[in-house]
């Protein structure tokens, strides 16, 4: 596999006589893949059902005429405002009742047929005129689906999808069972409080109730929601793949979580997801302020490449960065300018882990509406940024790069959306979150030098690992228990693992893993100034559990309460470990397993690939290191023999 560097591009927003000069320069600048067309509906479907390709078809031919190629995006995330004149009611609702309004983007509701509908006719046009251009390499479906927390949506078609799909969820032969409801009321324990319903009408959203509401309502919400994305993607796919034989991708965000990217996976052929790790680091990061300050113009050291490894995952091993950060950006609390060089490690980061390609929004900075103050490649006027100098240089590094495959790492991190649809319902204590507690294991592996892959908890073969960590996982299910059961190396689970069922009620670990004995008496969390000490150094922090058990004990509280335990194979922790307890348990493990670690330093990271291995210097400082000196924002690169 050979690596290429991209661009986003709006034509629609320049003159037409820059368009042949803008391809030239990018193709002088080593530029492969022009991303066009994601919000051009518009421009596409001026009217309703009247479509008009003129300007697409221009664009595509100067990129294809200068031997650049072009990933095609369906516009369905940018919907025209005469769409909203025909379907008022395609507007999501949120959770107040109130619609979110026409005037930016993804301004619709999945659960609208007519909209969804609408979006099927365009695609089928758009794959039937596109489809088998020499032109297009690929094809973008929608645009960061869940980003602007868009997931959600209270309308009364939901509200309506919703009840339909519970009907179907209980009934054994779709909705024709008498007895559903009574199942629903049974499995969700509805009567506590004297919830139960008599129909499948009387449900409503689970929002806006005096008090909580019942968690096995607000989970089933959540599954209703995620079902409609992944279902929303396939329709598009299914009729591209009916016209074109094009990989299909959609761009991720970072830190999104709320619906299935692994089910979403499965209708693409790449995954690919974009990377702004300054406002990453400033809008969504849970870190210190030190540490933000610390790292506000090269971003979190471990946050760009968890995402490279989950998203490598979800696309089965093919894909892109689709947005790459170049500049300062306008949407984060705050938006520092980068520190020189550092586009330029992120761009290898992503190679590093992986990527076939890094695309950069955007080629110029927008002079008119929301992003006018996003950076691009180039300034409003035409000029270039100083960054470009950062990307001739990783051009021309990639000319005389050899190709690469991506191979396996030996430490296997199972990240399961399921499982953060539990913690969302049930946190438990305030702030604790699925994605924290698995980036919490991710970074302290990283720390210790460790290559990690994700895994889905439904497939992937644990048996091509050395070790296994399951963090999290509130509800097991048994595609997940089997591969436990078959895997003849170490699992590390928990904390919080395999506790409910897929109703939210409480389950028995040992209940799943029959060899494995424990009672988890009490969950209790509890305030970040009162850590529990544990036996060796370090603590359980916001979340632990007192169980009981005949399993040996490796690690207790400082109480004496059983804080990691195990049985030979499968070890389970008790509680959310801080960075120093968590450094020792992996440690402990990593020994036991014999696999090679290093203490890394302070914002460096290493990460091996096949021959390659590559040391990440995140630290506005150089530092020195295995023997190397390591400038401020940049990396080394080594060749095994
Ligand atoms: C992404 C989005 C782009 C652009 C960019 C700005 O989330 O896909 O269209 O808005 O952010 O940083």
């Amino acid at each position: 596999m050979r690596r290429g560097l991209g661009v986003c591009y709006y034509p629609e927003q320049w003159p037409k006589s820059r368009w042949k000069d803008d391809v030239l320069n990018m193709k002088n600048l080593g530029i492969s893949f022009v991303r066009i067309a994601e919000f051009s509906w518009a421009m596409i479907e001026p009217k309703p059902k009247e479509y008009n390709f003129n300007l697409i078809d221009e664009i595509i031919d100067i990129i294809g005429k200068n031997d650049l190629k072009v990933v095609l995006g369906t516009p369905t995330a940018a919907p025209p405002s005469w769409m909203i004149e025909l379907y008022p009611d395609m507007l999501p609702i949120n959770q107040s009742g109130l619609a979110r309004q026409f005037g930016s983007r993804r301004h619709y509701c999945f659960s609208h047929e007519k909209f969804v509908e609408h979006c099927e006719a365009l695609v089928r046009v758009m794959a039937k005129h596109f489809g088998e251009n020499p032109y297009l390499a690929a094809w973008q479906i929608d645009n960061e689906y869940g980003c602007h927390d868009t997931t959600i949506s209270y309308s009364s078609l939901a509200l309506a999808g919703y009840r339909k799909w519970l009907k179907n969820k209980f009934s054994n032969n779709l909705g024709q069972d008498e007895n559903s409801i009574d199942k629903l009321n049974h499995s969700w324990g509805n009567n506590f409080w004297s919830m139960n319903y008599a129909n499948f009408d009387q449900i409503n959203f689970p929002v806006n109730c005096v008090t909580e509401p019942n968690p096995a309502h607000s989970l089933s919400f959540l599954e209703y929601c995620s079902e409609k994305v992944v279902e929303f993607n396939k329709k598009q796919a299914l009729i591209i793949r009916e016209h074109s034989s094009l990989p299909i991708t959609h761009n991720f965000m970072g830190r999104i979580t709320d619906f299935d990217h692994f089910k979403v996976g499965q209708d693409l052929d790449f995954a690919s997801w974009d990377s702004y790790p300054l406002g990453f680091l400033e809008d969504r990061l849970s870190a210190p302020d030190s540490h933000k300050k610390m790292f506000a113009r090269q971003g979190d050291p471990d946050f760009q490449a968890f995402h490279h490894d989950l998203y490598r995952a979800v696309g089965k091993g093919k894909w892109w960065v689709m947005e790459q950060q170049p500049g300062s950006v306008n949407w984060a609390p705050y938006n520092p300018m980068p520190l020189p060089g550092v586009v330029r490690l992120w761009t290898w980061e992503a190679f590093a882990h992986g990527a076939e390609v890094v695309s950069f929004f955007r080629w110029r900075q927008a002079k008119s509406a929301q992003e006018q103050l996003h950076c691009g490649l180039q300034s409003p006027t035409g000029k270039n940024m100083p960054v470009m100098k950062e990307i001739q240089k990783v051009s021309s590094e990639l000319r005389f790069a050899s190709e690469f495959e991506t191979s396996k790492s030996q430490v296997g991190v199972v990240f399961d959306y399921e499982a953060d649809r539990y913690w969302k319902v049930q946190p438990h204590g305030i702030g604790n979150n699925y994605f924290d507690l698995v980036f919490d294991f991710y970074k302290g592996l990283r720390k210790l030098g460790q290559s990690i892959d994700f895994i889905s908890p439904i497939d992937g073969d644990f048996n091509e690992y050395k070790l296994i960590i399951i963090p999290g996982a509130m509800h097991m299910g048994k595609e997940l228990i089997d591969r436990i059961k078959s895997f003849s190396n170490t699992v590390l689970v928990g904390p919080r693992a395999g506790c409910r069922d897929e109703n939210f009620n409480l389950e028995k670990f040992s209940s799943l893993l029959p060899n494995f004995n424990l009672d988890v008496l009490v969950s209790e969390t509890f305030r970040p100034d009162m850590p529990v000490r544990l036996s060796i150094e370090g603590s359980f922090i916001k979340y632990r559990e007192l169980i009981e058990t005949s399993a040996e004990v490796l690690i207790k509280t400082e109480s004496g309460d059983p804080a990691l335990i195990s049985n030979g194979k499968i070890q389970y922790l008790a509680g959310w470990p801080d960075e120093i307890a968590l450094k020792n348990i992996l440690l402990r493990i990593l020994k036991e397993e014999e696999l090679p670690f290093t203490i890394m330093p302070e914002g460096v990271r290493e990460r091996r690939n096949g021959g390659e291995r590559f040391w990440f210097n995140y630290n506005c400082f150089e530092v020195e290191f295995n023997g190397f000196k390591i400038p401020a924002a940049n990396f080394i690169r080594q060749r095994q023999k």
